[in-house]
């Protein structure tokens, strides 16, 4: 058992606490290679941002997790060698069993999910709990998941969104002692996070989606005042990334994302954790084709897998200065 203090990084707790009292998300941001690693602390360091750095089960399978839980030590080391020592949280996302959960706090984990959303109330509520009084023994700071949100989560996928329902969410938190919930009010997960006949356009032909259920959101917060709220699903999908994707031979059909001005706002609420990944996907690959395009003679993967990680980079500060506003609060 090695625990998380020993290698440097901190729970979720306070960066909560303080998150909500300033208006403003702490950043989680997936990673899964070394790249992506980088990219999220310089820009972090860069930006004096706090972070969590997420994985998944699937990122686990594909890095293996002793080398991930090496590189989040890597990443607090690195992070002072940049010259600023940012809190860093390294965090089990979409954790699906209370054995998975139980394993990344044995190797170093300060803050795990637990999301029994699929799962009838009852049975969320038991798993949650599990995992919280286990994990509150190491004071590792633990997400739940009320509502389901629509499209792939790991291995599971929902046709529809089911919102959270504002009346389970006093009985959820007080029943499991979670120290934060993530809910569903409209994202999902993915580069397809609406269908185009849900949308309208704008005047250069660009596709708006319908606004997120802040109402839900509203009343959520009127049952558990001043409560960590996790908000999943929350790429952009950035126009210019799928353009320069299919410009340079990718083929991304209708990715529509959430715009920033709802996370912005989002993000002033009880909303203290944004999930992104599928931007820092959708950025790696637009960046990588397009050298393939039109360098077609490099084979170096420093050629390609550098541009990306500097566009990775730029992405990430743009999301801690201009959308979450967790810049400068590190
Ligand atoms: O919620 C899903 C995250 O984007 C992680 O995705 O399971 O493909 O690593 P992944
Ligand atoms: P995106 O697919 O919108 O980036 O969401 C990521 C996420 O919620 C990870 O848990
Ligand atoms: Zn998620």
């Amino acid at each position: 058992m090695v625990h998380y203090t020993e290698l440097g990084l901190v729970n979720s707790r306070e960066l909560f606490k303080k998150a909500i009292e300033g208006k403003y998300a702490i950043p989680a941001f997936n990673f899964n290679n070394m790249e992506q690693l980088q990219a999220i602390i310089s820009a972090c360091v860069e930006t004096k941002s706090p972070v969590i750095l997420q994985v998944s089960s699937g990122a686990r399978k594909y890095a293996n997790q002793t080398l991930l839980r090496y590189m989040a030590q890597g990443a607090v080391e690195y992070a002072k060698e940049l010259g600023y020592n940012i809190p860093i949280v390294l965090h089990l996302d979409h954790g699906d069993s209370f054995e998975l959960c139980k394993s990344c706090i044995e190797s170093g984990f300060s803050s795990v999910m637990i999301d029994g959303s699929h799962l009838p109330y009852e049975e969320n509520i038991a798993l949650t709990k599990q995992v919280v009084e286990y994990a509150h023994q190491f004071d590792v700071t633990v997400e739940g998941e009320l509502g389901v949100l629509a499209g792939i989560e790991d291995e599971v996928v929902a046709e529809h969104h089911t919102y959270t329902d504002p009346d389970q969410v006093v009985d959820f938190v007080t029943r499991t002692n979670v120290d934060s919930l993530a809910i569903s009010i409209g994202t999902s997960h993915g580069a397809t996070k609406f269908k185009p006949e849900q949308c309208t356009r704008d005047e250069n032909g660009i596709l708006i989606p319908p606004p997120l259920r802040f109402d839900i959101l509203e009343e959520v917060e009127k049952r558990i005042p001043g409560f960590p709220i996790v908000l999943h699903g929350a790429s952009s999908v950035p126009h210019e990334y799928v353009e320069k994707i299919n410009k340079y031979g990718g083929a991304l059909k209708d990715a529509i994302g959430v715009p920033e001005d709802q996370l912005r706002k989002a993000a002033t609420s009880a909303v203290c954790k944004i999930n992104i990944d599928s931007d820092g996907r959708l950025a790696m690959t637009a960046a990588v084709r397009e050298v393939f395009a039109t360098k077609p003679a490099e084979f170096d993967p420093r050629k390609y897998l550098g541009p990306a990680r500097d566009e990775l980079k730029k992405l990430y500060m743009h999301k801690t200065v201009n959308v979450l506003g967790s810049a400068g609060k590190a």
